[in-house]
């Protein structure tokens, strides 16, 4: 199997991005897989920027293409927020559960219309000899007043999807990535992943 490289240690992330990549032929390798001792600090103020920084770092140390994807979750009630404080809205400890926590009690006044939010995704393609690439995927949604479902990770649980009438955590990989922001972002460059990636 051929594989892609992406810059992540998240599990989450991971699992998402094999979903994407297996009906192309294509395995996922990720920082843990091909260096485990480097932490990429995230200093960017904007999602492209984080992803760009985190995919140009990979790839001058394995002189490699790469791909990194950065994150997060919109919500307009909160004037953006999390955005790209996602990972670590709580804390350093970056607990999913605590996380989600402190999002339902800061809209624990506000009522359905008012609830609306967007997944964000912004992917960067860098490489040897190359001009680094992004591209960006949303996901429209309302976040619910609990937490439902196990699958996926991060906001899924109290992220709904109108769409499909479901929690983005009862959705199965594939449905997620069929219209989830990390797959419509991944839609934009696919075509290219082949001639990289080999
Ligand atoms: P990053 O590693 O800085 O990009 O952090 C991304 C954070 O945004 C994750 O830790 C999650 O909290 C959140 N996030 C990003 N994508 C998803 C998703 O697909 N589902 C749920 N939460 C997500």
């Amino acid at each position: 199997m051929k594989k892609v490289i992406v810059a992540t240690k998240n599990k989450g992330k991971a699992k998402d991005f094999e979903t994407l990549f297996h009906p192309f032929g294509f395995s996922v390798l990720t920082l843990h897989d091909v260096a485990n001792d480097m932490d990429i600090e995230e200093t960017g103020e904007t999602f492209q920027e984080n992803a760009i920084l985190k995919a140009e770092a990979l790839s001058q140390r394995l002189n490699m293409f790469v791909i990194a994807d950065d994150s997060g979750l919109i919500i307009d009630a909160l004037n953006g927020a999390p955005g790209v404080y996602s990972a670590r809205y709580a804390g350093e400890s970056k607990s999913d559960e605590a996380n989600m926590d402190k999002v339902l009690e800061e809209l624990s006044n506000i009522d359905d219309p008012g609830r609306t939010a967007r997944f964000y995704c912004a992917i960067a393609l860098a490489g040897p000899d190359f001009e680094t690439k992004t591209v960006y995927g949303t996901c429209e949604g309302v976040i619910a007043k609990e937490k439902k479902g196990t699958n996926g990770f991060g906001y899924d649980p109290i992220f709904y999807v109108p769409q499909l009438g479901k929690m983005m955590a009862e959705l199965s990989a594939e449905e997620k990535g069929s219209i989830s922001h990390r797959g419509n972002a991944i839609k934009k460059i696919q075509a290219e992943l082949p001639n990289l990636f080999k």
